[in-house]
């Protein structure tokens, strides 16, 4: 991991997504909304609506039912509820401006420099089925849910 690649994204991040980064970890907001933590934290987290821009949202959720490798069925109004409510606090910040491959938080590249493959975190980490090559957030960073992704509480699974 290349530090000050780090410090300048951690600062970007700090910037754009938390007002209050008062302590040395990263902080992204989970606004609450019923619906989206309802329907879209059964398989993974309600991942941080901010992560992807409001393009990858839109097509993410038209696509449905299919969804990668699930079935995600969701009540038509419900489901267009979701997608105004993810474009409408998508990030919106240089960072997250492009559209990752397939839409995936864990395709972007400021997400891919920092979860490289390092001692800390093997190649074979990234394989196992809790890991899920890093969209199971949870597993790493055990207050995701809360918005918390910290460098020094991460615990990395054996
Ligand atoms: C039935 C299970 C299931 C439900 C419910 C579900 N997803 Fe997913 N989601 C998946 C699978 C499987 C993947 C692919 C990642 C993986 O294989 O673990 C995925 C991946 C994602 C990713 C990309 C993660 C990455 O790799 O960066 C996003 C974004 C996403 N889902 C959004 C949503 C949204 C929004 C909802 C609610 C409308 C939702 N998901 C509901 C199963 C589900
Ligand atoms: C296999 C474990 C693992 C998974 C799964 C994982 N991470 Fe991480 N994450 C790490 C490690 C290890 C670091 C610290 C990297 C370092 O020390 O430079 C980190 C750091 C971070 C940071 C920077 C925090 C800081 O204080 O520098 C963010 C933001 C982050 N992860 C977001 C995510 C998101 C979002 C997901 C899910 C889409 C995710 N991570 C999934 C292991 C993981």
């Amino acid at each position: 991991m290349n530090p000050s690649l780090n410090k300048r994204l951690l600062v970007i991040w700090s910037l754009s997504l938390s007002a209050t980064l008062a302590q040395a970890q990263v902080s992204v907001p989970i606004p609450a909304f019923t619906p989206y933590t309802q329907q879209c934290n059964v398989c993974h987290l309600a991942y941080p609506p901010g992560m992807l821009p409001a393009g990858s949202w839109k097509k993410l959720m038209e696509a449905m039912p299919p969804h990668f490798t699930a079935q995600v069925m969701v009540n038509v109004d419900t489901q267009e509820e979701i997608s105004n409510w993810l474009q409408a606090h998508a990030g919106t910040y240089a960072l997250v401006a492009e559209e990752p491959p397939q839409h995936r938080i864990t395709r972007s590249a400021w997400w891919t420099q920092i979860h490289k493959e390092s001692k800390k975190v093997p190649a074979a980490v990234w394989k196992k089925a809790s890991v899920s090559q890093g969209a199971q957030c949870v597993t790493c960073h055990a207050n995701a849910a809360k918005g918390e992704f910290n460098a020094k509480t991460v615990q990395v699974p054996k």
